[in-house]
């Protein structure tokens, strides 16, 4: 690409990306009014959302562009070649490459379905914070290496694998709970943080990217943070509810994400 073509690239871009960083914020706000209606998959799957496919498959295509668009993206970046712009690659693959490369094949849901419209939502939303979060770490955004030893790194990091850790722990106790594949049935999950909230997985999840959102102190970073936070506050107390209404035994103290507050 010669340099003239390369600057067009770039000032097309430079409307491209506070375009999709007004977008993502947009995209809070909708997720935030649209959520008081529960995503209809898992237990609150129901008749009315046009056709549907394979909960596995659908996880895979709609996980899938946080993978193959931030590598992309990330590429085409000036800075990444960086430390730490790689370093934060690499976090954020690692998310990713369970999400979608190991958490469908665990899942024990055979038969179940999700409704292609809401894998089409998660396949497009994933499309556009790829790219900011890849365009932003490679190319807009500038960390030195001594980033690596700021608080707000730190505390970043320390918070993102203290989610990763818990949302993954969460996810297998909550697979485990299936005799096999074709068990389709529902049980209280218990251990640990299962004894004070009943969606340790979203706590971990919304602890990793808020994370995120420290270490590369950027609108990017926050943008994510609060999209995740508006998809799974409301998921998880809708969660709490079903629990509360399914099982009459369902411990009472139990809250639905934040121990003995929410
Ligand atoms: N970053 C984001 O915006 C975002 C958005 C959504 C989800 N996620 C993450 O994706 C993962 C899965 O999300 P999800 O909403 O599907 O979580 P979920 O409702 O907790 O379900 C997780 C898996 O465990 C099964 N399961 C849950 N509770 C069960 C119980 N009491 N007894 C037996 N099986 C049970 C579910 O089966 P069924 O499917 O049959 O119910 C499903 O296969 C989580 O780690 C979540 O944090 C992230």
């Amino acid at each position: 690409m010669g340099i003239e073509e390369e600057e067009v690239v770039e000032l097309r871009d430079g409307y491209v990306f506070p375009f999709a960083l007004w977008g993502m914020f947009v995209v809070v706000v909708l997720i935030y009014f649209g959520t008081r209606v529960s995503a209809p998959f898992g237990r609150h799957i129901r008749r009315g959302w046009g056709p549907s496919m394979s909960v596995r498959e659908a996880w895979i295509v709609m996980q899938s562009p946080a993978l193959f668009v931030l590598a992309l993206v990330y590429h085409h970046g000036q800075h990444h070649l960086a430390t730490v712009p790689h370093v934060l690659l690499r976090l954020f693959q690692l998310h990713y490459i369970n999400r979608c490369l190991i958490y469908p094949f665990r899942i024990r849901s055979e038969g179940k379905a999700m409704p292609i419209l809401v894998c089409v939502f998660f396949c497009l939303f994933n499309v556009l914070n790829a790219y900011l979060q890849a365009r932003w770490i490679s190319h807009y955004g500038t960390y030195p290496t001594s980033w690596l030893r700021s608080p707000q790194f730190v505390l970043g990091v320390a918070l993102f694998f203290l989610g990763l850790g818990i949302n993954i722990w969460a996810d297998s106790v909550l697979l485990s709970l299936r005799a096999d594949k074709h068990d389709r049935s529902y049980r209280i999950p218990r251990g640990f943080l299962f004894e004070y909230v009943s969606c340790p997985n979203y706590l971990g999840e919304i602890m990793e990217w808020f994370g995120w959102a420290l270490m590369t102190s950027s609108f990017a970073g926050l943008g994510f943070f609060l999209a995740v936070t508006a998809i799974l506050v409301p998921r998880a107390a809708v969660h709490h509810q079903w629990y509360l209404k399914k099982f009459s035994n369902y411990p009472a103290s139990r809250k639905a994400l934040i121990p003995f507050l929410y």
